[in-house]
């Protein structure tokens, strides 16, 4: 499978075979790091990162995960290069692909990497837009693959706001052959070209994709349980009416016992405990949560060494 040169920006974008070749191969890279075998694939290479948003998981698991393949990494908050700000984004595209081998980019609007993406010459991640998170994804569905030791045929629930998270969820389930249903309240359903996508990937393989307002509904027969913060960054002003709307879809223990007997619940996190997810609900799953975390670098390894040149 040759991806070189290819870019990371959505799901969207990769064919079935080919997310399962990235998770087959992080599966791989994670099996050598952890018996204790780090094979320089990227040596001599640098990846910059870009950061118009927060983060920890993002951050370190790209920066540790460069390193561990033999690269090198340095990150730029918003505050040193102020993204379509200070420049355009188009010269700042052909500036750092002068000096780096890759880029990962966390902004805010999803044009602006689609914009990066046209002037850069060399690969750009996408690390989180307002639209979607395909890193998380890639780590979630790793995390699936190695719990359930199958996707196909799973069903997925998500709870909670029809955000970034959710567009990604939907288009990866539906991508691997994971049913998938999102449960949100009335005017915060995911719409648009990612919930299409997977749509439209349903009405061939068999696949259910479901967008139900009731979660007791919604959850019923899932495997996975999955949720997300109730405002994302940049939705802070609304945090406090949010907190109402959502009140209904809560994750906690009545809730999954609606699931399958089997079911594991996921977070991408950051978590607020006692909103989105109860503490006690968070705690039972815990090693899967964290996990998930930690899948974010194996699945970004894999991502990074077949993309990058
Ligand atoms: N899940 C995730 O992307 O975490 P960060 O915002 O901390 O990077
Ligand atoms: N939906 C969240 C995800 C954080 C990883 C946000 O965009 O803030």
């Amino acid at each position: 499978m040759n991806l070189k040169g290819r870019d990371f920006l959505t799901l969207m974008d990769f064919t079935k075979d080919e997310i399962l070749y990235l998770l087959d191969f992080a599966q791989e890279i994670k099996k050598d790091v952890k018996s204790g075998h780090f094979l320089p694939i990227l040596k001599n290479k640098n990846l910059a990162l870009i950061f118009s948003k927060p983060s920890l998981r993002t951050r370190v698991s790209f920066e540790i995960g460069m390193r561990q393949l033999g690269g090198n990494s340095l990150t730029l908050k918003q505050d040193e290069i102020n993204l379509g700000i200070r420049e355009s984004i188009a010269d700042t595209a052909r500036v750092l692909s002068g000096y780096a081998d890759c880029v990962m980019i966390r902004t805010f609007a999803h044009k602006d990497v689609e914009e990066f993406v046209q002037y850069a010459t060399i690969p750009t991640i996408n690390g989180l837009t307002d639209d979607c998170h395909p890193c998380q994804i890639m780590a979630d569905l790793l995390t699936i693959k190695e719990h359930f030791s199958k996707l196909e045929g799973l069903k997925l629930t998500y709870v909670g706001d029809g955000n970034n998270v959710a567009n990604s969820l939907l288009v990866g389930c539906a991508l691997v052959g994971i049913n998938v249903a999102i449960s949100s309240p009335k005017g915060y359903e995911p719409t648009g070209r990612f919930l299409n996508f997977a749509k439209e990937i349903a009405k061939t393989s068999g696949i259910k994709v479901e967008i139900l307002n009731e979660p007791e509904l919604a959850v019923d027969g899932a495997n996975i349980i999955y949720t997300d913060v109730w405002a994302s960054m940049g939705q802070e002003s609304e945090a406090q009416a949010r907190k109402e709307i959502f009140k209904p879809y809560q994750i906690n223990a009545q809730l999954c016992s609606f699931a399958s007997k089997d079911v594991i619940v996921m977070h991408c996190l950051p978590a607020h405990r006692e909103e989105e997810i109860t503490h006690d609900v968070l705690e039972k799953y815990a090693d899967v949560i964290f996990r998930q975390a930690e899948n974010r670098m194996h699945a970004q390894k894999a991502i990074m060494a077949s993309i990058i040149g």
